[in-house]
């Protein structure tokens, strides 16, 4: 039982969400991370994210950043660049999402780091599920979205902690061992 969770990150934040995801799994996972062959969560930067999901994979997450009220760009990203981000600006999710092969049974949640303006709209988090139903996805479904302060960042108070709880209750819910019959 494998978790993949695949993140794109220019400023590091959606990364650190997606590894207190990675670790609020594991906690919760019966048998950790455990390299014998028990549960493991991989944590994936989209540049070096397969394009076919792994057979063991039975749960996929897919993390972002809104970029113009939605998934990033490539414009979007140099502009990101432009401002000190250390990313790379070839591919984001959204091209990654173009390119890898479905899988219609597969559960998949998105989530999305996002800046804390009141009435701001736009989630990658929403258009990024979208996106992956319409590429076959068919259980793509909308996650949570992630405040940082800025657009570099920092993430808002206690935001690690809210994905890392997250994490705990995502476990629960997708991958509980089925109760004995
Ligand atoms: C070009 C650009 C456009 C952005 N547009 C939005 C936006 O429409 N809505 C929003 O909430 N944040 C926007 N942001 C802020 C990003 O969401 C923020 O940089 C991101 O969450 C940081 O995550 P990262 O560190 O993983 O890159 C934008 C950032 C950049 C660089």
């Amino acid at each position: 039982m494998t978790v993949l969770i695949v993140h794109e990150s220019m400023f590091g934040n959606t990364q650190a969400i997606a590894e207190a995801i990675a670790e609020g799994m594991t906690k919760e996972l019966p048998c950790g991370d455990d390299p014998a062959g028990g549960p493991v969560v991989r944590v994936v930067p989209v540049t070096a994210a397969p394009t076919e999901i792994p057979d063991d994979v039975s749960l996929l997450l897919v993390g972002a950043p809104t970029h113009a009220f939605s998934m990033s760009r490539e414009r979007t990203r140099q502009d990101a660049v432009r401002q000190g981000a250390a990313g790379e600006a070839a591919i984001g999710v959204r091209e990654w999402i173009d390119r890898v092969v479905p899988r219609s049974e597969l559960p998949v949640v998105t989530f999305d780091t996002r800046v804390h303006v009141r009435l701001l709209p736009g989630s990658a988090a929403k258009t990024s599920a979208n996106a992956l139903r319409h590429r076959g996805f068919h259980r793509a479904e909308r996650g949570e979205s992630f405040w940082v302060g800025g657009v570099a960042g920092p993430l808002s108070h206690d935001e690690v902690v809210r994905a890392r709880a997250w994490g705990v209750a995502l476990a629960g819910q997708h991958l509980s061992p089925a109760p004995a019959s």
